[in-house]
């Protein structure tokens, strides 16, 4: 039997090697197998199934609330999908925290029955030793500092992170920490471009920016914010490539007027 591995899907070897290029990085959330198929056909590099779940699927406040069930549903509906892409999926709010044993047992749980290629997880040193014992396992981890959205009431609320030198310099030093522990890249969220600039400067790992400027080595969006679904506010760091809420309501509101005045479903759309 041949072993030769014959998948054309991205691995994380891939993904550090465009930080040496100077290619960057594309990564877009999703939480489903119909998005995840259409990101992976684009050639989006990385599929991250955030816990932003909670947030623009099952319209909680905050990620808090999303669960390892919530994450594996969704992290397999993805992976079902994703041919080309590397899945990463996110860690939800203590899957990770009460002990590296839970975080590595939880971490195993992406790969085994979800399908992902790896996890990600939040938190600057306070998360090395678990970024150590997971790697040490063989499981990839994508890091996340700057605004960590699980700690929002002890940030107190969603700030840009690192304006001051003492915080700037913090942040500084865990993405060192968190390269050392064996993260494969990390995740920099809010914070100033300069701060962003000189993080991905000092580290051999790339850094992906969601409100961090430019100078990151690839940036990602959540898909909802980016495809306009939310017609709410839009936060400075989202750029709307499309205006799916308008696009929805108009297409709804087409059909019920057509269902109405009975002019669907025509000749066109029934069997003879
Ligand atoms: O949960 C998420 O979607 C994220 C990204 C915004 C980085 O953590």
């Amino acid at each position: 039997m041949s072993t030769q591995n014959k998948s054309s899907r991205k691995t994380i070897l891939d993904i550090k090697k465009m930080k040496e290029l100077g290619e960057k990085i594309t990564v877009l959330t999703a939480y489903d197998y119909m998005t995840s198929s259409i990101l992976d056909e684009c050639g989006i590099d990385i599929i991250l199934v955030g816990d932003s779940l909670g947030n623009v699927v099952l319209g909680y406040d905050t990620t808090l609330p999303v669960t390892m069930e919530d994450m594996m549903h969704h992290t397999k509906a993805v992976s079902r999908a994703a041919q080309n892409s590397l899945v990463i999926g996110d860690m939800p709010f203590l899957s990770y925290q009460i002990s590296p044993e839970l975080a590595l047992a939880n971490a195993g749980r992406f790969l085994q029955e979800a399908g992902a290629q790896g996890v990600k997880l939040e938190g600057g040193r306070e998360s090395a030793e678990i970024v150590r014992k997971i790697t040490s396992a063989g499981i990839p981890v994508m890091a996340h500092i700057g605004l960590t959205p699980q700690s929002i009431h002890q940030l107190g609320g969603f700030k840009v992170q690192g304006r001051k030198e003492d915080a700037a310099i913090k942040i500084i030093e865990d993405a060192r920490i968190l390269e050392e522990a064996g993260a494969f890249s990390i995740v920099l969220e809010l914070v100033p471009e300069k701060l962003a600039q000189q993080i991905s400067q000092n580290l051999t790992i790339p850094t992906i920016g969601i409100g961090a400027g430019i100078y990151c080595d690839g940036q990602v969006l959540v898909i909802n914010d980016m495809l306009g679904m939310f017609d709410k506010f839009t936060p400075k760091h989202v750029k709307k490539y499309a205006n799916l809420n308008a696009e929805i309501r108009k297409a709804v509101n087409t059909y019920i007027t057509d269902v109405k005045n009975c002019s669907f479903p025509d000749s066109e759309h029934s069997f003879k």
